[in-house]
């Protein structure tokens, strides 16, 4: 059995009675434990909707869905979101009144009963992303590319098993993009976590594993 599996996802926004888009018309792949893949495909072929499903942000689709052996349905919403997936987006969405490990912490500020070490914890993400001497900063005060490894280091604080990146050099120069994604693939190492990371960019996806195209809501 493969860590993910999805199976003939459809989704459709209904906009009135009449009109509806078809954003996901069957989508079928499965993922290894281990593995970093990327979805491609141009704009509006419906890889942010994939993302959001996968995010468990989004529950208005047909077809299944598991995760380690569970559909995701089954999953407790929060449970999911912080514990299963941690996501990363190409606008950051850091809290700009909080601080750079205040914003990684923040995750963790609805669960009770801890049972990691957050402040182990802490102390190796932002080792890992290379802000220690950033910690105290709050975003304003922070480039492009250190806002997006507050973000990663937040997405990772609770230890996922898949994280999950829209676009995550979308904003950033190409120099900066590229050590984002050598960052990423760094920690799908090290952490062995899955990563599944949307680009419209052949460059960044040709230094994944394996990539997932997508053309008009379906893989080909
Ligand atoms: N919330 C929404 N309501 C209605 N239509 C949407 C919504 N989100 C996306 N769409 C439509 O679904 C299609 C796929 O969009 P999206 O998943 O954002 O594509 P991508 O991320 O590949 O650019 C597009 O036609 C888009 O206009
Ligand atoms: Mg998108």
């Amino acid at each position: 059995m493969s860590f993910i599996e999805i199976s003939d996802l459809k989704r459709v926004y209904k906009m009135s009675k009449e009109v509806s888009v078809e954003a996901l018309r069957g989508v079928s792949f499965e993922v290894q434990k281990g593995e970093f893949i990327s979805v491609v495909g141009s704009s509006g072929s419906g890889k942010s909707t994939l993302l959001n499903i996968l995010g468990g942000l989004d529950f208005e689709y047909t077809g299944e869905i598991s995760i380690d052996g569970k559909n995701i349905k089954e999953y407790n919403p929060n449970f999911y979101r912080r514990n299963i997936v941690g996501t990363i987006f190409q606008q950051f969405y850091l809290i700009p009144s909080l601080s750079v490990e205040e914003n990684i912490l923040l995750p963790l500020k609805f669960v009770k009963n801890r049972n990691i070490d957050v402040n182990e914890r802490l102390e190796s993400l932002l080792e890992m992303v290379d802000l220690k001497n950033r910690r105290k900063h709050f975003p304003k005060e922070l480039s492009g590319g250190q806002a997006q490894r507050v973000a990663i280091a937040r997405a990772l604080i609770d230890n996922p098993k898949v994280v999950l990146a829209d676009e995550p050099t979308g904003n950033l120069d190409s120099k900066t993009g590229e050590s984002i994604i050598r960052l990423l693939k760094e920690l799908n190492k090290t952490e062995s976590v899955i990563v599944i990371l949307v680009t419209h960019d052949k460059n960044i996806s040709a230094k994944t594993d394996r990539v997932i195209t997508l053309v008009d809501g379906k893989n080909v």
